[in-house]
């Protein structure tokens, strides 16, 4: 963090942040300097919206979610992103990113090579999700109701 600061003096960066941080971690942390915390967030892994995404969004401190289309694996072929996306003629990727946008405090970073998958990924930001779709998604992957252990890959 030192390091970071005498960066950020110097002008060589703008502003810097953390990775896999829990609450405990951030409060231990505590500088108020810190521009975000980049975690694993998609459907298949929301423990973090139990306390540390509130946490976050109390110290408006952005959250940064990494693999927000789980690694385009398993959840890309959902039957419900699937369903959801056909309803939004899009595609379950970019129902993944609009699920993770719908928080004003989250950025999501889909590593994508195709120009395909970067125009989709892109394009996500236009799908408005309505209830009936985040009911959806929650009685598929159900949100956290008790403490759970940060996720990691
Ligand atoms: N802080 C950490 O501990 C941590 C841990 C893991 C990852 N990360 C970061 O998180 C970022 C992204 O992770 P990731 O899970 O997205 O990367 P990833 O593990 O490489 O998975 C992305 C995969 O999804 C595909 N894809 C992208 N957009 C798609 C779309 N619209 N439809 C279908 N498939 C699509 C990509 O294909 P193409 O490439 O062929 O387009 C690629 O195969 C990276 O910058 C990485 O460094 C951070």
């Amino acid at each position: 963090m030192e390091a970071f600061e005498r960066l950020r003096e110097q002008g060589k960066i703008l502003r810097w942040g953390v990775s896999n941080f829990d609450v405990d971690d951030l409060e231990e942390l505590n500088a108020p300097a810190c521009a975000t915390n980049q975690v694993l967030y998609n459907p298949e892994a929301r423990g973090i919206e139990y306390d540390l995404l509130p946490w976050q969004a109390q110290q408006n401190m952005p959250l940064m979610a990494y693999c927000p289309i789980g690694q385009g694996g398993a959840l890309l072929r959902d039957g419900t992103l699937q369903h959801i996306a056909d309803k939004h003629c899009a595609t379950p990727a970019q129902i993944a990113l609009a699920w993770a946008l719908r928080h004003p405090g989250v950025i999501a970073i889909p590593k994508a090579v195709s120009l395909d998958h970067l125009k989709q990924n892109a394009d996500a930001d236009k799908v408005r999700l309505d209830d009936e779709d985040l009911a959806q998604i929650d009685a598929a992957y159900p949100p956290p109701t008790r403490k759970q252990g940060l996720m990691m890959v």
